[in-house]
């Protein structure tokens, strides 16, 4: 049985007094009662007011990337142990604007993967294909190719808590969605690649995020698919009562 994951990534958004702010609120509105697990990924500089806020909730943090090595000259990085001090659960790994504007490859998350695992955190490694690829028709390739160089040679123990997260570029900030019918196709093309590559048991007890414009509006249809194990919210998660609202209705 597979837990339902409500992630919420602010991307480049919400200061340290603002994500203060929203921690406020979110822990005023209650959140004990509620079933699926709650991630937030914050800036890293909001980390600690975020995580001060949220005390006493169930909610977690994660970072929303991480260098590959574990410390030394990298400028401006942040490593898995420092996140990890910081309080964080996950980290997210391979976001596409990560690879579009980073460069990012499926080696680099291969990379940094293994050294979130080293430094105790969970990766949810995101994957997806662009406008262009679909509308070619090699979404399945591109998918293959993501999920072979990211996954491939993993153990199962690393297997075990990894999350995935299908993003289509597509829909990211773009107010597309992806249909419940075209995520659930994909999703299940990922748990037949997971049972090929790794196991049934992998295949099966793997969650797989939805992350595209997903929105109160939509997510009851998204979460009602079979494959569908969550969401990674971007837009919507910056608004309290947007993220409890989906929060709400994961539940
Ligand atoms: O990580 C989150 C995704 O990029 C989705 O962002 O909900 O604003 O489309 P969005």
């Amino acid at each position: 049985m597979r837990r339902l994951l409500i992630a919420g990534n602010w991307k480049m958004n919400h200061g340290p007094s603002q994500s203060r702010e929203f921690g406020r609120d979110l822990k005023a509105k209650g959140l004990q009662d509620f079933s699926p697990e709650i991630l937030l990924c914050p800036p890293y500089v909001s980390i600690q007011a975020l995580r001060e806020s949220l005390e006493g909730t169930p909610v977690q943090i994660g970072g929303q990337n991480l260098h590959q090595e574990p410390k030394g000259a990298y400028t401006g990085e942040i490593s898995g142990e420092m996140l990890k001090e910081a309080g964080c659960v996950y980290v997210l790994i391979g976001h596409s604007e990560r690879r579009q504007y980073f460069h990012e490859t499926d080696d680099l998350v291969h990379a940094k993967i293994l050294r979130a695992h080293d430094a105790g955190l969970i990766p949810v490694v995101c994957i997806g294909e662009t406008l262009e690829e679909r509308e070619n028709g090699i979404t399945k390739d591109v998918i293959t190719r993501q999920l072979k160089g990211a996954l491939e040679g993993l153990s199962p123990e690393i297997m075990k808590t990894l999350v995935l997260a299908y993003e289509p570029v597509w829909a990211i900030g773009t107010g597309k969605t992806a249909t419940a019918g075209q995520a659930q196709e994909v999703h299940a093309m990922i748990r037949k690649i997971l049972k090929e590559s790794f196991s049934t048991e992998i295949s099966e007890n793997t969650r797989i995020l939805y992350g595209g414009s997903a929105k109160p509006n939509n997510a009851e249809e998204l979460l009602s698919e079979a494959d569908i194990d969550g969401l990674l919210i971007g837009g919507a998660s910056l608004k309290t009562e947007d993220f409890y609202t989906i929060i709400g209705i994961a539940h």
